[in-house]
């Protein structure tokens, strides 16, 4: 959920930390800091409230020269967001500095004992007991810096990646990770970490990923040397970045978020290459795992947010298309409710970023019970990518704006395509549905490009919208999970109270909320449901409500009941959340604009949810 950034080299590294902080600015937002090792020993630690320009203004006439440093942009889980709480936390004696992603779970016991070893605390955070441990291991062993490190880490449970420097060893900085990110970037006369690749991109496409229990020693004008908990030495798996620098900008658009929704007939196409060979559909986490899904008797999605609606549209599309019985289940739950796996079930994990801890957690759970696990990641590389038995990648590249747009497209093209290679293997789908479906896969960028012109007609329509303080979002059928994404998307940019519904159940409890001041946003493309969803609309209507219908261009029944229509291409129904989609993305973006809202960094989220 927070940040991380290290830089050791021959330069100062504070432009290159606080660059950093703002790639890594999506994963929390609410404090940031900076310590940093000169050349006469000292150690500079500089930490303010707010975003990562609130630091820079602060450190603007501070002394930042050095070439050793480490940063923290946080988002809080123990204390809140003041500049005591900040990271980094620097030990009691000044010496030893430290930031942290996760969090401590038996913090509460550590910090009662280091107490009565007459050590004070200025902070309310788990990340500050870590700091005073391995400063009183340090001091009272008479170690050095990484055996303090390793010792605390057995004492510690809970989930962390750290970064650790100590003035004693000023060309060195220790890093660590269980179960939260760390990438190392391997440059020519510097050495990078980060929580992510973003940071590292512009200086080098060098990386090693460091693995769950692993310790990495970072010395100035050295090689890696990366080490387990235990003290044995790791390989070191040297990866290429597949990342541009364009990529983690704005390209000319206002805010990330807009930028990734008009990427999406890009991202779609990245997402189908090289898939899709002639009238079949080709997935080598399929071709290379054919027993497994020969032999199953029952997929489980597991995922969290915009991802578990993906993997509700994915149920769909698995049991039409592929005949398997599918079950859907938040994470969260999913981890705790002694869930009956069985080890020929399939376990598809969806995550864009690869790093939600349920998610992980749940992946985990599956294997202890010897299921096979499928990931759906965005994130190359990832603990869930890594974590995995095999899976697909969704390929539309790093998603920056915390509301999740391009990944929940790319996770339905990829859930639609894993549909048809299973159903292909299996032999329940016919030669011509593949066909056709993979053909109108492959038009989907066509139609989303179409589909994103509505974005003028959108913007004036979301300034009579506004105020309002509640939404209500109607779909059936595919288009149900739509309706939870599209409720979802603005009430996390907007802050404005949107449910999602089917739409046949609005009368049995829903329908109490409908009047004047209560807009619905109705999904009714033309399917098989159209009919039914019509005398939504005109239980909607006769009871005062406003609408706002998506529907199929040409729609006139529709037009001619809604107060007001937006129109998409006719796409088949599984595919057409993917384009329903669109609409609903522009409408959140435009309406949270118009209020005033950060759309790229909404209060209280993060993009990446690693602790529980
Ligand atoms: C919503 C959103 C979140 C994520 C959820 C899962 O716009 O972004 O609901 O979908 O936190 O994240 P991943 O997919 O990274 O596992």
């Amino acid at each position: 959920m927070c940040g991380i950034v290290g830089y050791i080299g021959n330069s100062d590294s504070y432009p290159v930390l606080v660059k950093g902080l703002h790639r890594l600015e999506y994963r929390g937002y609410d404090s940031a800091g900076v310590a940093i090792l000169n050349a006469c020993g000292e150690l500079h630690t500089y930490k303010a409230k707010g975003k990562v320009e609130d630091l820079e203004r602060f450190c603007c006439d501070k002394d930042t020269a050095g070439s050793i440093g480490i940063a923290h942009t946080r988002w809080a889980t123990h204390g809140e967001p003041n500049d005591v709480n900040a990271h980094p936390h620097v030990s009691e004696n000044g010496e030893i500095a430290l930031v942290h992603n996760g969090t401590i779970e038996n913090y509460n016991v550590l910090k009662q004992a280091l107490e009565e070893h007459g050590c004070t605390f200025r902070s309310e955070t788990d990340t500050e007991v870590l700091v005073q441990l391995i400063q009183y291991i340090k001091e009272s062993t008479k170690c050095p810096l990484l055996t303090a490190v390793r010792e605390a880490l057995s004492q510690v449970v809970g989930a962390y990646a750290i970064a650790v420097i100590d003035k004693r060893t000023p060309d060195t900085i220790i890093a660590a990770r269980k179960s939260s990110p760390l990438v190392i970037g391997l440059g020519d006369d510097a050495t990078y970490i980060a929580s992510d690749a973003t940071p590292i991109v512009d200086y080098t496409d060098r990386v090693v990923y460091l693995n769950d229990g692993e310790i990495a020693i970072i010395e100035k004008g050295k090689d890696l040397r990366v080490i387990t908990f235990d003290n044995e030495p790791s390989d070191i798996d040297i990866r290429t970045l597949k990342m541009s620098v364009s990529q983690l900008e704005k390209g000319g658009y206002p805010h990330f978020m807009l930028k990734e929704i008009f990427e999406q007939p890009e991202t779609i196409q990245d997402c189908i290459r090289g898939r899709i060979v002639g009238d079949k559909v080709r997935l080598s986490g399929v071709s290379e795992n054919e027993d497994v899904f020969l032999g199953t008797g029952r997929i489980i999605i597991v995922a969290c947010g915009t991802s578990w609606h993906a993997g509700l549209i994915g149920k769909r599309l698995i049991q039409e298309i592929a005949h398997i019985p599918v079950v859907v289940e938040y994470a969260s739950e999913f981890r705790y409710s002694t869930p009956i796996i069985n080890p020929d079930d399939v376990v598809i994990a969806i995550s864009q970023s690869g790093e939600t801890a349920d998610t992980l957690a749940a992946i985990r759970l599956a294997k202890e019970h010897g299921a096979f696990v499928y990931g759906v990641c965005n994130v190359v590389g990832s603990s869930i990518a890594r974590a995995t038995d095999s899976g697909t990648y969704i390929h539309v590249g790093p998603e920056i704006g915390v509301a999740s747009t391009k990944a929940f497209t790319g996770q339905v093209t990829v859930l639609a395509m894993l549909a048809l290679a299973i159903g292909q293997l299996r032999g329940t789908v016919d030669s011509t549905s593949v066909r056709e479906l993979a053909s109108a896969i492959k038009a989907l960028p066509v139609l989303i490009s179409d589909a994103l012109k509505l974005n003028d007609e959108i913007e004036r329509l979301s300034g009579i919208y506004t105020y309002v303080h509640n939404f209500l979002y109607l779909g059936r059928g595919y288009n149900y999970p739509s309706a939870l994404e599209g409720a979802l998307k603005l009430k996390e940019i907007s802050y404005i109270h949107a449910e999602g519904y089917p739409a046949a159940e609005m009368k049995h409890g829903p329908i109490a909320l409908i009047d004047h001041e209560l807009p619905t946003v109705i999904i009714a493309p033309n399917d098989e449901m159209h009919e039914k969803i019509i005398s939504n609309i005109q239980q909607v209507k006769a009871r005062g409500g406003s609408v706002i219908a998506v529907v199929t261009k040409g729609d006139s029944v529709i037009a001619g009941l809604a107060d007001h229509i937006l129109e998409i291409s006719e796409v088949p129904e599984c595919l057409s959340p993917v384009i329903v989609s669109i609409p609903l993305q522009l409408l959140a973006y435009h309406i949270a604009i118009k209020k005033g809202c950060n759309v790229d960094m909404p209060r209280n989220l993060a993009k990446s949810v690693t602790v529980e």
